[in-house]
């Protein structure tokens, strides 16, 4: 009787296996989809094209917010508005950020209010990817 047991449940593991194998090796042999995964648009950092806003009115905030204003309305005896600037509007990005680098100090015969508009607006750590965010920024409010 036990060995009978034992033949039954040995026969039954082998034909277990036996159907486990041969169905394994049947369904093997699916379609292979391919995903084409392309790389995203975004580059993460403003590397290429135009900047991001969004940062750009962060960093606006932290530096130019003293002397522009909150809403870039300008602050009267300090910087101007910048929403309705025809300089800025004249220029181009490139054009914009290389302004940003240098500023119009008063003694600058183009300026017009006597006080400084500093370089980088008086904060060095500004890299030329951060000036461009903020004039991406700027662009949003003309
Ligand atoms: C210390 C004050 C001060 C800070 C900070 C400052 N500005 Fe200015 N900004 C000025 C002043 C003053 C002028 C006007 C200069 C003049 O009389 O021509 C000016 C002018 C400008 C102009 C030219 C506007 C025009 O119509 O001629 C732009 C653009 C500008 N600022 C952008 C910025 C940005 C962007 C930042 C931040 C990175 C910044 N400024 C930070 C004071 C400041």
């Amino acid at each position: 009787m036990r060995r009978h047991l034992v033949v039954l449940v040995v026969l039954v593991a082998l034909v277990a296996a036996a159907c486990g194998g041969s169905s394994g090796g049947d369904t093997g042999g699916g379609s292979a989809t391919t995903v084409a995964t392309t790389a995203p648009g975004g580059d993460g950092g403003g590397g290429g094209g135009a900047g991001d806003a969004a940062n750009g009115e962060k960093l606006y905030q932290g530096t130019c917010v003293a002397c522009h204003g909150p809403d870039a309305k300008g602050v009267t005896g300090l910087g101007k508005d910048l929403t309705t600037s025809e300089f800025a509007k004249g220029l181009s990005d490139e054009e914009l950020v290389a302004f940003l680098k240098t500023g119009r100090p008063a003694s600058d015969p183009a300026n017009t209010t006597g006080v400084d508009m500093p370089p980088k607006g008086g904060n060095p750590s500004l890299s030329d990817d951060d000036l461009l965010d903020i004039v991406a920024y700027l662009r949003t409010l003309e």
